[in-house]
Parts: structure tokens; sequence; C-alpha cells
């Protein structure tokens, strides 16, 4: 077993969903490091993105990296990678927005490539645009999440990017000679519903882009059947359609947003300042409900995210369900829209009273009151 083996078999996933199906690093982390390390001796100064729970910042920085500054979207994942610093005695990073502070003046990027391409191109344009010239992006990740379009799409921000051979069914991407391309991120597009239109607009590594999720829209069409209320939760907020959408229908209505990733957060402010409530809309990356009293809400709407990372895992949505149960003030209601086939009913009828306010092949929305 090698040093690095032997870090990585001590990192944790907490606090981050745990499930002995879900692992806390996998070969392609190792690989960009192995990259990284055949590419310069002394590894310097580092940036990573995308870190799951802290593989590549934490090894990086135990094969002599001097500083490393890291962005990584979700909250659960910045707390994991904390708690395993701590617990392996490593220091020497920082956390960074995904904003030039992150890439200014970078001459070395390790990415675990995003499973979204507008992801990769929102970081992409960021590198290409304010690091050093002489930067060396190496990106990698697991073969099956892979495509030639990330290939593609790395070259209209880099001159020179090739694959390197797979190593355990993972693969890294080199980019190099960077084409200062500029930013065009974050994107908006406007949408139509009856006589209103709500604009989303949307970070690289928001959940739906500028489109809206059928799911979302399922839930959309019930508005008028949520009942008053002063106050409003979007749990789980992605661009912030849903609280936007509550707000734009219920003048006077203000709306608390939620999510786990920054992107998302990021994107929910936009997407309320463009349509003009952001006096009425706030958002705040949080893992669920926390900083939100017990028995405090009189709405919540929910559309639960079914993948952990790349897996399909109910973990998430049992924690956001559960949660929404704690926050719901007596006869406040959760509002919440999922895939029929995912059996989220038990875990609804745990939390209070639930009818189905509609259901298809698709997708079932539910109302339950506590
Ligand atoms: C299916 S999307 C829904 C987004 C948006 N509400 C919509 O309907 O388009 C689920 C969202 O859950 C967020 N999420 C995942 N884990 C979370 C957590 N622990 N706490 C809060 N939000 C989380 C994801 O970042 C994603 O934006």
């Amino acid at each position: 077993m090698t040093d690095r083996d032997a870090l990585f078999g001590r990192l944790r996933r907490w606090p981050d969903v745990e499930d002995p199906t879900l692992q806390a690093h996998d070969a392609s982390d190792a690989l960009i490091l192995d990259e990284a390390a055949k590419l310069q001796r002394e590894l310097g100064e580092v940036v990573v993105i995308g870190d799951r729970h802290g593989a590549l910042t934490l090894g990086a920085l135990d094969a002599g990296a001097t500083s490393v500054r890291v962005h990584q979207d979700l909250v659960v994942a910045e707390r994991a990678l904390v708690a395993n610093a701590a617990e392996l005695g490593l220091e020497g990073f920082a956390h960074h927005r995904l904003d030039a502070s992150l890439v200014d003046g970078a001459t070395l990027v390790l990415l675990q490539l995003p499973r979204s391409l507008d992801a990769l191109d929102e970081i992409a344009e960021l590198i290409a645009t304010h690091a050093d010239e002489r930067v060396r992006v190496i990106a990698g990740g697991r073969v099956k999440h892979m495509s030639m379009s990330m290939n593609a799409l790395l070259a209209r921000s880099f001159k020179h990017v090739h694959a390197s051979l797979g190593w355990r069914k993972s693969r890294v991407l080199h980019a190099e000679a960077p084409l200062r391309p500029g930013i065009s991120w974050p994107r908006s597009r406007t949408h139509r519903f009856g006589d209103t239109s709500l604009t989303v607009v949307a970070h690289g590594a928001a959940f739906a882009g500028t489109g809206i999720d059928i799911g979302a829209q399922t839930l959309l069409q019930h508005l008028d059947a949520m009942p008053d209320a002063s106050h409003a939760i979007d749990l789980a907020c992605g661009t912030g359609v849903l609280g936007t959408a509550l707000a734009l229908a219920r003048p006077g209505l203000r709306v608390r947003s939620t999510d786990a990733s920054a992107a998302a957060v990021a994107s929910t402010i936009a997407t309320a300042a463009t349509n003009g409530v952001a006096d009425r809309i706030t958002a705040t990356q949080a893992d669920g409900l926390e900083g939100v009293p017990d028995a405090s809400a009189q709405l919540i709407l929910l559309n639960p995210p079914f993948h952990v990372g790349a897996a399909v895992h109910t973990g998430i949505a049992e924690r956001l369900i559960a949660d929404a149960g704690r926050a719901l003030a007596p006869g406040g209601e959760l509002w919440c829209v999922f895939n029929s086939p995912l059996g989220y009913r038990p875990l609804l009828d745990r939390i209070g009273e639930t009818r189905q306010v509609s259901r298809n092949a698709k997708f079932t929305v539910t109302a339950t009151r506590r």
C-alpha cells in the first residue's frame, strides 16, 4: 500500500451522505495527482476545483504542494474537506468562490470533471481568462461519465487538449495554452406561463440550467392551490424557479431559498433580481434547512434531488423531507414533487398527513400538513 492509499483510506464523506455503496475517493483522484506529479516534481501553489471530499486537496498537500486554493460547489463537500484535513493533520488550503480570486495567476489546476457540460464550460472559461498563460489543467473523471464533448468544450478555451491513457476506468484530459475567451456566465432564458413570464438565470453547475425541470413545471401548475402564507421556503432551490414563481404570483409574500450548491444560490439571487423580486427573496447556501427554527415554516416547496454525486440514491431526499418535517409549523404544508416510481410517500407520511394532489406516470405532487 502506498502512502497515498493509506491517506485515501482514511477519508470520510461525512457530513455528506454516508453509505457502504458510496466512496470518498476513486481512482480518478489518484490519476489526477499522478499526472500532476509527472508534470512537475514540485507541486508548488495549486488550484483544485470540484474536489468531492478532499482527496485532491489533501493528496496535493501531502505530495508537497505549498498552498491550495480550492472551490467545491457543495457546502457538505467543503465541510468534508475541513473534517478530513483536521483528522489527517493537514493544512494549507483556502476555500474560494468560483470567481477570478480562485484562479488568478494559477499555473496548475487540478479538476474533478463535473457531470454537467455547462459547469465545465464555466470553469474552463474562468481558468482560461484569469490564470497564468503557462497554466496546465489536469481534469479527470471516471471514463463512464466522460464524453468527447468535454474535449471539444475544453478546446473552446484552450489551444491544446489531449487525453491520457485510461487507468482503472479513469482518464484525465490535459489542457494548456489558454485562449482568453472571456466569461459568458451566468446565462439566462425567459419562459412564459399563461400571462406571466419568468426569466431563469443560471450558472453552469445549477440544476436544469436556464430551463425549467419538468418536475418543477408540474409543481408550478398547482401554485394557486397552495395555502395562504406570508413566508415560504424554497428548499433545494436550484435556480430559484419555484420561489420566484411563487413570489411573482403573490405580491407581498417573502421567500427564503436554500441550497447546498454555491452555483444554485448565486443563480437564485440573480433569478430573483432579474424578475424584480429580489427584495422579497433571500438565498443562502445550507445543508437542508439548517438555520431554520423548528416548527416555524408555513409553506415549503421541494423538488428533491435523486442523485448523490453520480449515483441514483434516495439519501438526500430522505434528509430533506425529514428536515422539512422538523421546520414545518403546526398546520404548515410541504408541497413536494417527485418521480412517481420513487418511494417517497412513506417518508412524507412520516412527517405529516399527506394527500396526493396529482399523479401521472412520471410525476407525483403531494401536500403534507403537519
Ligand atoms: C432536483 S433539484 C431542484 C432545483 C429547483 N428547486 C427546481 O425545481 O428546479 C435539487 C436541488 O437540491 C440541491 N441539494 C442537494 N443536496 C442538498 C442539501 N443537502 N441541502 C440543500 N439542497 C441540496 C441541489 O443542489 C439541487 O439544486
